[in-house]
């Protein structure tokens, strides 16, 4: 008997099953539904999560981030995320230090994005992963290798130090066992008995790992910085932009950010700005012609929880109780969740006064 597919609307708590050490900074955990339901995403997508870090707080505000998911799609009874604890990360620190097998955690979002190998098809891939960008490769590789399929796929998992390398036994395994795959670890400094590259990834190097990677289409995924500097490079070395992908809640060219905010003024007619009222804050703001409700908040001083801020990863995710909104999104949110209200304040201008509280 087919089990139901997971769905957020019907039952957002997810119950953690295992807490596993992956390297000194480095857990995976693992969650599954509170009744037996399987998991249905791509690999390479994410979720979003809504933690409740201090419950005796002030509010018992909710704090939201994004992950993508490290298991694989194939395996769909539990789903992982593999977290990287960052200094003064206030999540990342809370999962490490106190999220343990039976605790629960609210996921609000069905699983989004686009950083998948079914958005991006091609013959030839190069996977460049900087440290816990590591991630959303971990869930494709691991779904290729259970489904038996071959890959003509070059990853690279760059990483401080080989104490720093996520997963680096499983990804001998599968690179052993998946015709096709090679995988190249590359930490940035070690003790000088490492074999292998070393030092900081560089279009000149990964022309020397993948002499044909003019051929291949590109995935990206890590910090900001990394990622930014090998596209710069890869285009300066000859690659076609459009064969270069990464996971990113940013874009870079403002014509698309100001798209996708909704906030090109000449669409709005002119007005003197709309009144919001956030319910469960109890206050009310004033949003100016042509700005996004997230915009309109962060002026007055009230920090909404957000990631992309264009309507992509679903994180500023909240209820439109009453009024009318333009909202430009970019897949963050789903017809279904529109119809029920939901609405994302990173991109929804107003069009009357608006009542808003959060999920
Ligand atoms: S902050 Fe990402 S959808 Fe609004």
């Amino acid at each position: 008997m087919s089990l139901p597919v997971w769905d957020p609307d019907l039952d957002d708590v997810l119950v953690c099953r295992a807490v596993r050490t992956v390297t000194a900074t480095v857990k995976t955990f693992v969650f599954a539904a509170r009744t037996p339901q399987r998991f249905s995403f791509r690999a390479g997508q994410h979720l979003v999560f809504a933690f409740e870090i201090d419950p005796g707080g002030a509010d018992g505000a909710e704090v939201l981030r994004s992950y993508t998911l490290s298991s694989p799609p194939t395996r769909p009874d539990t789903l992982s995320i593999t977290v990287r604890r960052r200094s003064g990360g206030v999540v990342s620190t809370w999962l490490h230090h106190h999220l343990r097998p039976g605790m629960t955690v609210r996921a609000i979002s069905e699983p989004l994005g686009e950083f998948t190998l079914e958005d991006h098809p091609a013959p030839r891939y190069l996977m460049l992963a900087g440290g816990s960008g590591i991630t959303p490769f971990l869930s494709m590789l691991r779904g290729l290798h259970d489904h038996g399929h071959t890959a003509d796929v070059v990853l690279v998992h760059a990483a401080h130090t080989t104490d720093d390398l996520i997963q680096r036994a499983e990804l001998e395994v599968l690179a052993a066992e998946t015709v096709g795959l090679r995988t190249v670890l590359v930490p940035s400094s070690d003790d000088g008995a490492w074999p292998g590259h070393r030092g900081r990834l560089s279009a000149a190097m990964l022309a020397q790992i993948a002499p044909d990677l003019a051929e291949r289409t590109v995935l990206t995924c890590g910090p900001e910085t990394f990622m930014a500097d090998l596209q710069h490079q890869l285009v300066e070395f000859g690659c076609d932009p459009g064969n270069l992908h990464r996971e990113s809640f940013t874009f870079a060219d403002p014509a698309v950010a100001l798209q996708l905010q909704g906030a090109d003024p000449a669409e709005h007619p002119a007005h003197a700005g709309f009144p919001v009222e956030f319910a469960h804050l109890g206050r009310t703001v004033h949003c100016p012609p042509g700005s996004t409700v997230l915009q309109a908040a962060a002026a007055a001083g009230i920090t909404l929880p957000s990631s992309c801020s264009q309507g992509l990863c679903g994180t500023c995710k909240s209820r439109l109780v009453s009024g009318e909104v333009d909202m430009q999104h970019a897949g963050g949110v789903r017809p279904k969740e529109i119809a029920q209200g939901r609405f994302l304040p990173c991109c929804s201008v107003p069009l009357t006064p608006l009542v808003v509280d959060r999920l």
